[in-house]
This record gives C-alpha cells, sequence and structure tokens, in this order.
C-alpha cells in the first residue's frame, strides 16, 4: 500500500519505517526541513534503538522518503497518517491540539477524492468530531474522507519492536464496517495475522484506550512508589516486595519498577491531560486519584533530595554530586520530565556542584540546563565526589564495578534511585549505601 505519515517525531519516524519494514511505500511528511533533510539521510533527529538503520535501509530500497510539502503528501496516497504532538499547553494541564488541527487544516484542502485520515496522536475523548469537521470543512472531497483513531501505545527505547509486534490494535470508526476499516486491516495486515489482538471500537473508546493505559501504568508506578514510602519507614526492602506482589497474575510485576518516579514526554502530560479533560467533562471526581499519582510522583524527586541532604550532613553548599543519569530512562536521549535532571537542577539551586553523566543524554541535557557540569565517563565522574546518586539506570551503570570507584571517589556514599544496583557488592567495596525504599 500507499501511505504516508504526517509528524515524524518520535512516533511518526518510527511509524513511517515500521511500515515500509510492512512492505509499505511510506512518504513521511514533517514541517521542519532539518528534520526531513535528516530522515531523509537515514538518520533520526533523536535516539532509538535500530531506528537508522531501519531509516537507511528503506531510504535505500526507495520504500520510505521524506518531505516538508503537504500537496506532496496528498497527491502521494489515499491513506494518511496523522502522528503530529500534542504537548501540554503551558502553565495548564490541558493538551496543545494546535499541531494537530493545523496538520489536518494544511492536509485537507489538497484532498480531492476518497481517502482515510487515521490519527495516532494521543488527545483528550472527544477530538476525532473535530478532526472530522475540519475535514469535512476544508477538503474538496468533504465526506468523503474517513476518519479513524489508531492510538500508539509503544515505548520510547522498543518502540519498532512494539510498533511492529504490539500488545494490541486498537481501530476506532465512526461506523461500523466503514471503508476506513477495510482500508486500515489490510495495512496492518501483517500484524494482525500474527495474532494480534485487534480491537474494533467507536471513536471515544479508541481515544480513552491511551488515556487510560497511560493512567493505569502512571498508577502503577506510584503505587509501589507510595508503598517504597511506607518500606523506608518500616525498615522493609520495596524491592522483594514488588517481586513479591508482581507474581500475583492479576497485578504482575513488569511496569511496577519502583524507584525516582516517572518522567518522559507522556506519562506526566497524559494524566494531566486526562484530569483536564474529566474536568471539562464534569466527571472531575473520578480522576482525583491521578492528582495523587502526581503527586506521590512530584514527592519522589523531593525524597532524593532529602535523603541527599541528610547523607551530607543536613548541608549542600559546596558539596560535590555525581549525577548517573540524565534521560528519563534508559536507552533514550529523551529529557523531557527527566526525574534525574529534575534533581540535578534541584540540588544545583541548592548549592552543591552538580557533575552528570548519561551514555546518550548529555547533549540534550547541556542544552537545558547548561548550570550543570557534565562528563561522560561514569567512573572519572565520581572522582573527588562528596556523594553518588543512580538516577537513570542505564545497564552499564549497574556493571561498573564498585571497588575500583571507591578509590576515586572523595567518600564513598551513594544513593541508588532506581534499585538497580547490587547493594550488597558496593557495601562490600566500602561504600556506604542508601537507596529509595530499601533499608
Ligand atoms: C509510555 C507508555 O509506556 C507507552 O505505552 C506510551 O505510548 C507512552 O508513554 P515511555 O514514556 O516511552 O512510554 O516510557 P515507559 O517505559 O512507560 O516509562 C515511563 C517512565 O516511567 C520512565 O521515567 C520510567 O523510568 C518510569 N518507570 C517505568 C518506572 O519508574 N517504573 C516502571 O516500572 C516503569
Amino acid at each position: 500500500m500507499k501511505l504516508t505519515v504526517v509528524g515524524c517525531g518520535y512516533l511518526g519516524a518510527t511509524h513511517a519505517a515500521s511500515m515500509a519494514e510492512l512492505d509499505h511505500e511510506v512518504l513521511g511528511m514533517d514541517s521542519d526541513m532539518d528534520k526531513v533533510a535528516a530522515l531523509n539521510s537515514g538518520k533520526a533527529p533523536f535516539h532509538e534503538r535500530d531506528l537508522d538503520e531501519m531509516l537507511a535501509r528503506h531510504i535505500a530500497s526507495g520504500r520510505l522518503k521524506f518531505t516538508a510539502s503537504y500537496t506532496e503528501a496528498a497527491a502521494f496516497a489515499d491513506l494518511h497518517f496523522i502522528a503530529v504532538g500534542t504537548p501540554q499547553l503551558p502553565g495548564e494541564h490541558a493538551y496543545d491540539l494546535s499541531h494537530l488541527f493545523s496538520a489536518v487544516r494544511q492536509l485537507a484542502p489538497h484532498l480531492k477524492g476518497p481517502a482515510v485520515v487515521a490519527v495516532k496522536s494521543t488527545v483528550p475523548v472527544g477530538t476525532a468530531p473535530r478532526v472530522r469537521d475540519l475535514l469535512n470543512e476544508f477538503a474538496p472531497a468533504g465526506d468523503a474522507i474517513e476518519v479513524a483513531w489508531n492510538p500508539e501505545f509503544l515505548r520510547e527505547s522498543s518502540a519498532i519492536e512494539d510498533t511492529l509486534r504490539p500488545d494490541r490494535l486498537v481501530l476506532g470508526f465512526e461506523t461500523e464496517h466503514s471503508w476506513a476499516e477495510t482500508v486500515l486491516r489490510q495495512c496492518f495486515e501483517k500484524i494482525i495475522e500474527t495474532g494480534t489482538p485487534t480491537i474494533v471500537t467507536d471513536w471515544a473508546t479508541a481515544e480513552l484506550a491511551k488515556a487510560s493505559a497511560n493512567a493505569f501504568l502512571a498508577t502503577k508506578i506510584s503505587f509501589i512508589n507510595a508503598i517504597a514510602e511506607v518500606c523506608e519507614a518500616s525498615g522493609a526492602d520495596v524491592t522483594q516486595l514488588a517481586d513479591i506482589l508482581g507474581h500475583d497474575v492479576r497485578i504482575g510485576r513488569r511496569g511496577m519498577q519502583p524507584g525516582l518516579g516517572f518522567g518522559g514526554g507522556c506519562l506526566p502530560k497524559d494524566i494531566r491531560g486526562f484530569m483536564a479533560r474529566a474536568d471539562e467533562l464534569g466527571v472531575d471526581q473520578a480522576l482525583t486519584i491521578l492528582r495523587e499519582v502526581d503527586a506521590i510522583n512530584n514527592w519522589r524527586r523531593e525524597r532524593m533530595i532529602d535523603l541527599a541532604r541528610e547523607q551530607l550532613d543536613g548541608n549542600l553548599t559546596g558539596k560535590r554530586i555525581t549525577i548517573w543519569g540524565a534521560a528519563f530512562k534508559p536507552n533514550t536521549d529523551d529529557i523531557r520530565d527527566s526525574p534525574a535532571l529534575a534533581v540535578a537542577q534541584k540540588l544545583h539551586e541548592l548549592g552543591a556542584t552538580v557533575t552528570v553523566t548519561d551514555p546518550q543524554a548529555i547533549d540534550n541535557a547541556r542544552k537545558t540546563h547548561p548550570e550543570l557540569d557534565y562528563i561522560d565517563d561514569p567512573s572519572a565522574a565520581v572522582q573527588n565526589a562528596d556523594l553518588l546518586l543512580h538516577l537513570t539506570e542505564w545497564p552499564q551503570f549497574s556493571h561498573i564495578d564498585p571497588h575500583h570507584l571507591a578509590a576515586r571517589a572523595g567518600t564513598p556514599r551513594v544513593i541508588d534511585g532506581r534499585g538497580t544496583l547490587n547493594t550488597e557488592t558496593w557495601r562490600e567495596a566500602g561504600w556506604t549505601v542508601r537507596a529509595l525504599g530499601r533499608p
């Protein structure tokens, strides 16, 4: 099939490359010329496992290209995925839908015949009819354009895998047995035929699927982090506790890793956007739980600052603190709402000299946090440090030998904010070890 993907950020670029992998002919469209140039040269403007290789392969094969022209996109195919960003409005909880409506509004005048517009962007429930109305008003083909809702559940760092082998496919349509359903089933045929659960539903349910999934994932993380506080106060070990709970198949261990909490471009904004929409719908009380989820999450960052202060005898001024991790999670260079950087910035404000290291995210972190010091080598970063904080659980950090490191540190003191360091080994190597949620 021929198809386009409008908006080539994390979601769109991954979707475009993955659709080419499924043997479709794909044109990615983005109004950012630099991004288009980078993608056409086979390089994503962000770090995502295997994506560059896949982009380069499909650009070379001719199955994938990128453009900044809506005219070209509209002429290329009759199936258009929309994957533009829907960030949080500055100073508000609600979504900023301006990129979405602008993309639809700019594509519409070029749609002269029947087409399917399938939206992947995360939105508040009730957005699909607004997209349909815009297309009806501005597309020459009018109501021959069908709107489909196809939420995306991909995680950064496993985005391609999640796109090609998703846990489920959700397809939302205005009416049953629509032409849009036939088109999307054809598009995803290779995924559906492997037995992927495929749920065909209405627009509102499809829109809510994404909001509710992220709300649940955030709740699961904040739940175990709330329990972590009780663990700290009572001498219990939250990591073991999470293992014990996780063996109950109704609970499950995955997505319940205790620690510094969630960040990134999705979970924090999506729970806030969900609350804002519930408020508009007059059911805000139904989601007050998410206010707590957000508060617990922010509190973990405060708790880390308190622990650091405690370890440094109540005084952060002039202390040298090394932070392992800048990305919001491992295997990405994304620093949006990064818990690690939030802690780093706060410690800097409180008078500490903060050195940050990260395998991928230093360049991005330096742009937004120039006040911090950066060093590539995690061992060298510990030189003369008064305290080491482990805040993003890159696997390579867990493999560093704490014995060698102890000699380099000013004082061998560490706080594990992600529960993945072998605290026993670190203690044996002479470190004073604290960990969130552990004795
Ligand atoms: C998330 C959802 O998982 C995905 O389905 C959705 O499409 C987009 O939002 P992502 O933001 O890429 O994906 O990362 P995820 O792996 O879910 O982690 C989000 C944050 O939660 C990270 O900061 C991570 O460190 C934290 N987290 C995750 C935990 O603290 N504990 C966990 O058990 C899992």
